[in-house]
């Protein structure tokens, strides 16, 4: 059973890269992320001495060999990964870019060009809600919340909605950026406004910050 103490080692789950929707066996719905955060957290998370899990859509960013690594392509995948292993680990930490949509039906042959058609969506699930709903007394989630706009009322929403621990502001400019300009929201209401810096080094604050969860 895990269970992660202030200063000692955490059972760190943590999510990174996009999801890519089949459209058919060629084509997809996906986004622009690269994977960046995630990586530099499971860089700092090992360097750290916390046992690291790392679920990854499809990226070409290099990840550090001595994470645990499960890779996935969509958003269910994601969801299935996650519900299988948060229970064995203390901390969720969500940097995924995870599809909204997906089409409502994919096709198992290359369509092809006629014309133009129409795509059909559907929602994906919501992985960080789906695991905030089955979280125990003694494991924290946190999420990234993805803006154009520093709307933090829609930021706080998300917390609650997902049941987040601590939830991340990322302007939209963070996205394939070395560096983070974030501010860290908490469920009492206490935010933390950060001044722009590597994503290395808020990598390292950002797990400090998860340990004084447990406290
Ligand atoms: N997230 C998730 N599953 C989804 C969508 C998002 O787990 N289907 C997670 C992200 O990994 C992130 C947090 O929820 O940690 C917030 O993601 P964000 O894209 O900012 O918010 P959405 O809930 O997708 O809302 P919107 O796209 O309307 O801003």
């Amino acid at each position: 059973m895990p269970q992660a103490r202030y200063n000692a080692a955490m059972r760190v789950l943590i999510t990174a890269g996009p999801t890519q929707e089949p459209i058919d066996p060629v084509r997809y719905i996906g986004n622009r992320s690269t994977g960046k955060m995630g990586a530099v957290l499971a860089e700092a998370a090992i360097e750290a001495g916390h046992f690291t899990t790392i679920i990854l859509g499809p990226v070409t960013t290099p990840f550090p060999l001595k994470a645990r690594r499960i890779d996935i392509q969509t958003a269910a995948e994601m969801l299935g990964s996650v519900l299988r292993e948060f229970p064995k680990h203390d901390l969720l930490i969500m940097t995924a870019a995870v599809a909204d949509y997906r089409p409502a039906s994919s096709s198992s042959t290359k369509l092809p060009r006629e014309g133009s058609w129409k795509l059909e969506l559907e929602p994906t699930e919501d992985v960080i809600a789906a695991a905030g709903a089955s979280k125990r007394g003694d494991q924290r989630t946190i999420g990234f919340s993805l803006e154009s706009t520093p709307d933090m009322d829609r930021v706080r929403d998300k917390m609650r909605q997902k049941k987040l621990d601590l939830i991340i502001y990322n302007p939209v400019a963070t996205i394939a950026s070395d560096s983070i300009q974030p501010a860290l929201l908490y469920p009492d209401g206490r935010i933390e406004n950060l001044e722009s810096r590597s994503k290395a080094d808020f990598a390292d604050m950002l797990l400090q910050r998860a340990m004084a969860l447990f406290v």
